[in-house]
């Protein structure tokens, strides 16, 4: 048995008074029934990046490295992860990006899972986008995904969704990204990933 894949939940919303808590907990309800899994939720409302980028070949402003030093660990350890997305004007909200956009080989060789939410699509177009920028990451975007449509509508009072098929869902990404967390970091445990 092989140790549990840390997970890291990256919360791609930041705004105030936002839905994101209510999906992240009933993912990470989902994740803590899991052996195979360990979660860890990077909230960017707690951890905020600042929006500069510094020039190429410089280091980011002391200000900034304090940030990341908050935010970069944990993603560096992290074997996969799932990202919390809401659909903002058809795409990904921009704290998403930036946070995205901060870092690089991070990102390499691991799976990515998305969990969104919305309007009627239910996030998907943000997902679709968020597909085509993490190929550019040398990240591994999974199939399957959770999505709820009227998300306000699809969690109870008490954060549970009462659907089945929104449990076969997560079970089959979640199940989707145990794979592939495996695979990758049993294939870069045997060869470094080369991007
Ligand atoms: C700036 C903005 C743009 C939005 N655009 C869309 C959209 O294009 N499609 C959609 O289905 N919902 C859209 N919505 C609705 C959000 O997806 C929905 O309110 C969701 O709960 C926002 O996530 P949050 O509350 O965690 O920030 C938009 C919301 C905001 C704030």
């Amino acid at each position: 048995m092989s140790a549990p894949l840390r997970v890291a939940v990256l919360v791609g919303s930041t705004r105030e008074g936002r839905f994101a808590p209510v999906v992240t907990q009933w993912l990470t309800g989902h994740l803590g029934q899991r052996d195979d899994m360990r979660a860890d939720v990077v909230d960017l409302t707690e951890t905020p990046l600042p929006t500069v980028l510094p020039a190429f070949g410089q280091e980011p402003e002391p200000a900034a490295s304090q940030a990341l030093g908050l935010v970069t660990p944990r993603l560096a350890a992290a074997d996969a992860f799932v990202f919390v997305t809401p659909e903002y004007n058809h795409s990904f909200p921009a704290a998403l990006k930036n946070a995205i956009d901060w870092h690089n080989q991070q990102w390499h060789g691991k799976p990515i899972a998305f969990v969104s939410y919305g309007g009627l699509s239910g996030g998907l177009r943000a997902v679709e986008q968020l597909r085509v920028v993490m190929a550019e990451l040398n990240a591994m975007t999974i199939r399957n995904t959770v999505s709820f449509h009227n998300a306000y509508a699809a969690f109870g009072p008490d954060g549970r969704v009462d659907d089945p098929a929104v449990e076969g869902a997560a079970k089959a990404m979640l199940d989707q990204l145990a794979w592939w967390g495996h695979a990758l970091r049993d294939a870069k445990s045997a060869r470094p990933y080369a991007a």
